[in-house]
């Protein structure tokens, strides 16, 4: 099983201060981090945009950039995030447009592509696409804001996505998003996740450095 990952969400940081948040992620010696860019539309809230991300790079902030498109219409901001300095691109499955096109072009533009289903969506929606993509997003929550419970209901959904990966011998990392404190994500690590987004237990907790340790050894 491939070693644990915490990708922990900027949404959760200071957002005057968001260059400070991600330097606190990478001085732990972290390697991900997930940016949540909302539309107001696909979900119920805004968040950043291409520039806020492209800042980050520019002072200097060396970490993975997870990316994580809650739009309506991603395949029109899929180049913006790319040049924005995205090491990842994830689309969600739900949208009507053309998913795999969508991820054979965020591969052309250099970066890693995902796929992302919605706690009502079923694995099944995204069984085609498994051998095209380098990650799959399930959502543990219903995107749009940080600090909603866990949904243990997704457990089941985890297990089926990592029995195809290893049927089909795929290597896709297998990602959780929403509630993951350190009890949900050992819940999601034996349920065959192996990557974990935390915004809420890492940005706010009382000591990030001793959680990001934890999520280490999982
Ligand atoms: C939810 C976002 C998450 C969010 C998670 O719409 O996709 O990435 O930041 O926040 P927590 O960890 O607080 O549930
Ligand atoms: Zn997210």
């Amino acid at each position: 099983m491939a070693a644990p990952i915490l990708s922990p969400s900027l949404l959760a940081s200071d957002h005057a201060h968001l260059a400070a948040g991600a330097r606190m992620a990478a001085d732990l010696g972290l390697a991900w981090l997930h940016l949540d860019i909302m539309d107001g539309h696909f979900v119920p809230n805004l968040s950043f945009g291409p520039e806020s991300v492209a800042a980050l790079r520019r002072h200097g902030i060396p970490l993975f950039f997870d990316t994580h498109l809650m739009l309506s219409e991603p395949h029109r901001y899929v180049e913006a995030f790319a040049r924005a300095g995205s090491n990842l691109i994830s689309i969600h499955i739900e949208p009507d447009y053309d998913h795999a096109a969508t991820l054979a072009r965020i591969r052309e533009l250099g970066c890693e592509c995902g796929i992302v289903l919605n706690p009502d969506t079923p694995a099944s929606a995204i069984e085609p696409l498994l051998a095209q993509v380098d990650l799959v997003l399930v959502m543990t929550v219903q995107p749009g804001f940080g600090g909603q419970p866990f949904r243990s209901d997704m457990l089941p959904k985890l297990r089926q996505i990592d029995a195809w990966r290893r049927e089909r011998n795929l290597g896709f990392r297998l990602e959780v998003d929403g509630g993951i404190d350190l009890a949900t994500a050992a819940e999601c690590r034996a349920a065959g996740a192996d990557t974990f987004v935390a915004g809420t237990s890492f940005f706010k907790a009382d000591d990030p450095a001793a959680f990001a340790a934890a999520m280490a050894n999982l």
